[in-house]
């Protein structure tokens, strides 16, 4: 049995709860699948206050305490997890944005590699398209492994002709999102994330210490060390890059480190 969570940011329960609602039920058509609808607006979820606290410390000392972990225990708990939300003036609503800066340590400290995300946007007219660039972007960045999300144009009243191309477009991406449900992916990075990976921890180990969380949090699952985030194959090319990576950060880091500790001349 899978298990799939979608995160609804909308405050109306309108096209997005429509498409998001249609896109679950296929999704549990195609299989052994429990799916479970999160309308956020029915949980606390304060804005951030941008006091850093989650990136140095741990997001356990956020001064916030509402239903930040609710939320993020149930993405843990699910194999597969879609954020939906419809496009407010060529954004995200600020009911996702609210929930994504809240998350925003995760970026720092990914943790969600082997599940499966997509992106659900509704439009009236036009820009939702790159709101599913960023939120596919945002998956990637929180170690998802991500289906590319799509974009429905909902201008009401909707024509019949429209509402079939949105169930079609929502049978495929469905079926495309069970697929990658049912056989999970620890799929072997791209040359973008090698690098990302590799400068990020190099840069890490040499400018941060133990009173970092972000330090202890890739010392303890042993990322100072590995490939890559998690086992993969990465073959003889790579595994050079790679290196090539962390030695290009080392000397940045120290080149770095050096210019802050040289005095200021005044000219
Ligand atoms: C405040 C606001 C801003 C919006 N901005 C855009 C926009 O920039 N581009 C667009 O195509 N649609 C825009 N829309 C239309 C919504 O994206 C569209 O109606 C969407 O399907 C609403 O989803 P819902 O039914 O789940 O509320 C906007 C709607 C609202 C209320």
């Amino acid at each position: 049995m899978r298990k799939v969570v979608a995160l609804l940011a909308s405050p109306r329960k309108k096209h997005t709860y429509e498409a998001t609602r249609q896109f679950l039920d296929n999704v549990q058509a195609c299989g052994q699948v429990e799916c479970e609808l999160v309308v956020l607006s029915d949980y606390q979820v304060g804005m951030c206050r941008g006091c850093k606290v989650c990136f140095e410390k741990g997001e356990e000392y956020c001064p916030l305490k509402d239903d930040r972990d609710v939320l993020i225990d149930k993405m843990m708990r699910a194999d597969g997890v879609v954020f939906a939300c419809p496009n407010y003036s060529f954004q995200v609503c600020a009911l996702m944005k609210v929930f994504l800066d809240r998350l925003g340590f995760v970026f720092h400290r990914p943790r969600f590699f082997g599940k499966v995300f997509t992106a659900l946007v509704t439009q009236g007219i036009y820009g939702g398209e790159k709101i599913v660039n960023y939120l596919d972007f945002v998956g990637n960045g929180f170690g998802f492994t991500t289906v590319k999300g799509r974009c429905f144009t909902a201008f009401e009243p909707m024509t019949e002709q429209e509402k079939q191309q949105r169930d079609q477009a929502l049978t495929q991406l469905s079926q495309r999102f069970y697929r990658k449900l049912v056989k999970p992916e620890f799929p072997v990075p791209t040359f973008f994330k090698l690098m990302g990976f590799r400068m990020g921890r190099t840069s890490i180990r040499l400018e941060l210490d133990e009173t970092s969380r972000d330090y202890t949090y890739y010392r303890d699952l042993g990322w100072f060390d590995s490939d890559y985030y998690y086992p993969t194959r990465v073959g003889f090319i790579k595994r050079s890059l790679g290196k090539l990576f962390d030695t290009i950060q080392t000397r940045q880091t120290r080149n770095r480190k050096k210019s802050q500790s040289m005095p200021n001349r005044c000219v």
